[in-house]
């Protein structure tokens, strides 16, 4: 049977909980918004993203290094980098109602299926309305918007909006008991600037040459107008950055090396396939305050294309914006030329709830009559066996007469050999399959009473369901 993809993120949402991928923040209490957890296979999943990447891009490189820089960054520092004054979104506010939304998602150019995609997701929020009425009622304000430019309030219906104004995204606090200069400080926005207040610091280490990239992981915090989209849009985020230090006038050739890598991450370790990504180049007006190009990999979500990564020219403008903040020589020597000057900065990113969503969107499908075309529902995640949450699933067939213990064995022996290998005794067998399928686990190995007598065991793969029977030892 063929499956079928997701043509919304309900039934991906409700899989990442039902199976312990992700939940919603404080749940318990009625959640909140832009905030989500890890479960158990999240973790797991964003884990072998992470370690895909950094193994890719730091460890099997000679010329990028890693950092680890403090999520709480004092104000000085984005003073210098320009998010204090810059990092800020349009805000408009229905007079009405209250309601606050980003002005350029609903007053600029867009296209008529993201602008109703966005205004229905924002009245189903707001109103808790079923998806069939919110669509009509988005294509009426859709049509209400081209004809008069009047936006129609997704809330309350009525066309009475403030002015836009900049709504700073960065979250404030403070440093220690004292209130007043020096000790206003942000919880960081983006992983950027600890490698750039680092980069002097490591080169004085590691005596690096030009040109040379630092990267880093961790998280970031924005306090997004609107967020949604599940993990697509959030307030505590997880970046993977490099910034790539080289000579003025080679930053083209760098910029166009780094797009390559990214496209083949996106492509060879992650798996999504090229009919779901394109590029898109940012123009010229609506570049951030510190890039000359940038160049996104956009991905087809099923709420429409979405930004799932960057690479941006961010020029010598974050080293030359410190030095002048600092008082303190950032230049870098080239031996070679005996000149001074400060390095060009390309900057590919990339957000690991964003690459989670995608890859988790590229491997479902859902069979409506289960696979043999004759059953129940089911669900699998089609994922590629190296960033799989479990690997290998052993199962034995009766927890009696002695399969347990020799299940639990070989799922010790293939530990020690570093497969990912989950022991799981819960339920019929049939399930336990099902179960599997759902979190993407490539292969099951069941051990039954023919495994006492000769050493073989089933292995079961989950894309064709085929099963053969091979030694122990062949595993
Ligand atoms: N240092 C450059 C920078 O932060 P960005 O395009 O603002 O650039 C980089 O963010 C990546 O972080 C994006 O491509 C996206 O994958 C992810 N990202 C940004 N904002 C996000 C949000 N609110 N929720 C989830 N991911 C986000």
């Amino acid at each position: 049977m063929e499956g079928q993809s997701a043509t919304s993120l309900d039934p991906i949402i409700a899989l990442a909980k039902r199976r312990g991928f992700v939940y919603q923040t404080a749940e318990l209490y009625g959640g909140a918004n832009g905030l989500f957890d890890l479960g158990p296979y999240g973790v797991e999943l964003a884990r072998r993203i992470k370690e895909r990447w950094w193994q890719r891009f730091v460890l099997a490189r000679e010329d990028v290094v890693g950092v680890d820089a403090a999520l709480v960054t004092p104000e000085v520092v984005l003073k210098a980098s320009g998010h204090v004054d810059n990092f800020s979104d349009p805000l408009i506010e229905c007079l009405e109602c209250h309601i606050r939304l980003r002005a350029d998602h609903y007053l600029d150019e867009a296209d008529a299926d993201t602008w109703q995609q966005r205004w229905a997701a924002e009245a189903i929020k707001q109103r808790g309305i079923g998806e069939g009425r919110a669509r009509d009622e988005a294509q009426k304000a859709w049509e209400q918007f081209a004809r008069t430019g009047e936006l129609a309030c997704p809330n309350c219906g009525k066309v009475h909006w403030s002015e836009p104004r900049a709504f700073n995204m960065m979250f404030r606090t403070q440093l220690g008991a004292v209130e007043g200069a020096g000790s206003t400080a942000y919880l960081r926005p983006e992983t950027a600037q600890g490698i750039f207040t680092n980069y002097k610091n490591v080169i004085d280490s590691l005596h690096l040459k030009l040109p040379f990239g630092i990267a880093q992981q961790g998280k970031a915090f924005r306090n997004e107008i609107t967020t949604g989209n599940f993990l697509f849009r959030v307030r505590e985020l997880e970046q993977m950055e490099i910034e790539f230090f080289c000579k003025p006038g080679e930053d083209e050739h760098w910029f166009a090396a780094w797009l390559q890598l990214w496209d083949e991450f996106l492509k060879t370790d992650m798996g999504l396939p090229e009919a779901l990504l394109r590029q898109y180049e940012h123009p010229q007006e609506k570049l951030s305050h510190y890039s000359k190009r940038t160049v996104d990999h956009e991905f087809r979500f099923p709420f429409g294309w979405g930004e799932l990564t960057g690479v941006a020219n961010r020029t010598d403008f974050d080293l030359a914006q410190h030095q002048a903040a600092s008082g303190r020589p950032l230049e870098y020597f080239d031996e070679a030329t005996r000149e001074r000057y400060l390095p060009y900065v390309i900057e590919p990113t990339m957000g690991v709830g964003r690459l989670m969503l995608a890859v988790l969107v590229s491997s479902y499908r859902e069979y409506p009559q289960g696979r043999t075309g004759e059953g129940e529902a089911e669900y699998v995640l089609h994922l590629p066996a190296h960033l799989a949450p479990v690997q290998v699933a052993v199962l034995p067939l009766m927890k009696k007469d002695g399969l347990a213990e020799k299940a639990r064995e070989i799922q010790q022996a293939l530990v020690v050999k570093g497969v990912v290998a989950r022991y799981d005794d819960t339920g019929a067998i049939g399930k336990r399959y099902r179960r599997n399928d759902e979190i993407g686990t490539p292969r099951c190995v069941t051990i039954d009473y023919q495994t006492l007598e000769d050493g073989t065991v089933t292995v079961r793969d989950r894309d064709t369901m085929e099963q053969v029977r091979v030694g122990v030892g062949k595993l």
